[in-house]
């Protein structure tokens, strides 16, 4: 079992009993495709059938050509096109300058000075681009690719702009698939059949963690395995099910808010991942939980005060890595000035793993805050390929929990239609 449930904390007891057959019938729904949204249900089984695609090997290669020619990585794309792999690198790679191939995220804003300041920072720079959009439309990054491509036609020429960019999009349509064609793009494909926040284990994820140096087949083998665990019908055996129902039940309770907690700042997009996932899957109809985020030590020192003291409309679960990937051990000092010797020769771990103690016994104890406490060993490729489909199962479950459909959003269109009409885009 690579991800536990640990219910500990919540301060009941939940009677998964009674939650057992509807369970068992929204998993069998989720088989036979009979939910609602299922021809959306294409990231089911994806880790495996990529893992035997003809794409993978060639993903990988250009993963490598990309690292291997070029100083810069520029991922252009919003949303389910980019939050997956961002939260992959991050977790993986950590969030300091790199030595090889650094990345640059655009595509996700208007922002004219964000934009200026990153055109401007890349004109010395070799970079290349992966533009990433399913429908090829999204005015976000289609305008950001419009400049990227512009900058790198007048100053390298068509051919070497050719080269360097590679687009992820829709394999059979779309604005972005006919440009692509039409330039010489090298392409990948998101399947039709899943939808942008499901899609980290496609090419939209994993070519930008191939080209940052990532082990993709781990994080591939880690969604497939995952996906064999949780495709356990009973609640009680299914830990990505325990976590959908615990959550569905602190919100029949009265639970307003989801706050996803974790004690690595290489985690916050991975949180940011995790917010889009829940958030638009689950927010429709006038219900669900608002999924919100912290990062501990950094927001118990802001949000701790609201946490410890303030208006109960929220529930946390923490994700507690058991091992980090890296530790060092703390320096006596023959002043002691600081007052930390009582610290010296422990590593940096085991002050940390006391604070999450600290901190949950404070929460939940001290409180009465239901903590659900996600366990998991170490944070590594296999793992997190693991842990996002544990995400993605428990969070179709716990729509369909609520009765809504979790793979479309219809709300997210209100502001583009508001903002074409704005802007005079024709036909609106
Ligand atoms: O999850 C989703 O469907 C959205 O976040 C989309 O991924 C996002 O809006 C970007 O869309 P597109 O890939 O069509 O540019």
């Amino acid at each position: 079992m690579m991800i536990r449930t640990n219910l500990e904390h919540i301060g009941e007891a939940i009677d998964f009993a009674s939650y057992k057959e509807e369970v068992a019938r929204i998993d069998r729904s989720i088989k036979e495709r009979t939910g609602k949204g299922s021809d959306f249900l294409g990231w089911v089984d994806q880790a495996d059938e990529y893992l035997k695609s003809e794409e993978l090997p060639r993903l990988i290669e250009t993963g490598k050509r990309l690292r291997e020619n070029y100083e810069v990585l520029v991922v252009c794309g919003i949303g389910g096109s980019y939050l997956g792999a961002r939260a992959a690198i991050e977790a993986l790679t950590g969030t300091l300058p790199k030595k090889g191939i650094d990345v640059l995220w655009l595509g996700e804003t208007f922002d004219p000075t964000y934009i200026s300041r990153a055109l401007a920072y890349l004109k010395d720079k070799k970079f290349c681009v992966n533009v990433i959009s399913k429908s090829g439309t999204t005015t976000e990054t289609a305008l950001s690719f419009r400049l990227l491509r512009n900058l790198l036609e007048e100053r390298d020429g068509k051919e070497a702009a050719r080269k360097a960019i590679v687009a992820t999009t829709d394999g059979k349509k779309g604005a972005l698939l006919t440009l692509s064609r039409q330039e010489g793009y090298e392409t990948f494909v998101l399947p039709g059949d899943i939808g942008g926040r499901y899609s980290v284990q496609t090419a939209v994820g994993l070519l930008p963690m191939a080209a940052m140096g990532i082990d993709v087949m781990a994080l591939l083998n880690g969604s497939k395995d995952a996906a064999k665990e949780y495709r356990e019908p009973d609640v009680t055996k299914n830990e990505a099910y325990k976590y959908a129902v615990c959550r569905h039940h602190l919100y029949e309770k009265g639970k307003k808010v989801e706050l996803f907690c974790t004690y690595l700042p290489t985690l916050v997009q991975l949180t940011e991942w995790w917010k889009q996932l829940f958030g638009e899957s689950e927010g429709k109809e006038g219900k669900s939980l608002f999924p919100a985020s912290a990062c501990f030590s950094t927001d118990l020192h802001s949000l701790g005060q609201f946490i410890q003291e303030g208006s109960q409309i929220f529930f946390e679960t923490i994700l507690h890595l058991e091992k980090p990937e890296e530790d060092l051990p703390i320096p006596g000092d023959k002043d002691d000035l600081d007052g930390l010797n009582y610290l010296a020769g422990k590593p940096l771990s085991f002050v940390q793993e006391r604070a999450f103690r600290g901190v949950l016994e404070a929460h939940a104890e001290g409180a009465g805050i239901p903590n659900i406490v996600l366990e998991m060993e170490r944070m590594d490729a296999y793992s997190l390929g693991y842990l996002f489909y544990f995400f993605e199962k428990a969070c179709a479950m716990s729509a369909y929990l609520n009765g809504v459909n979790p793979f479309d959003q219809p709300g997210v269109e209100v502001y583009k239609r508001n903002m074409f009409r704005l802007l005079g885009k024709p036909g609106f």
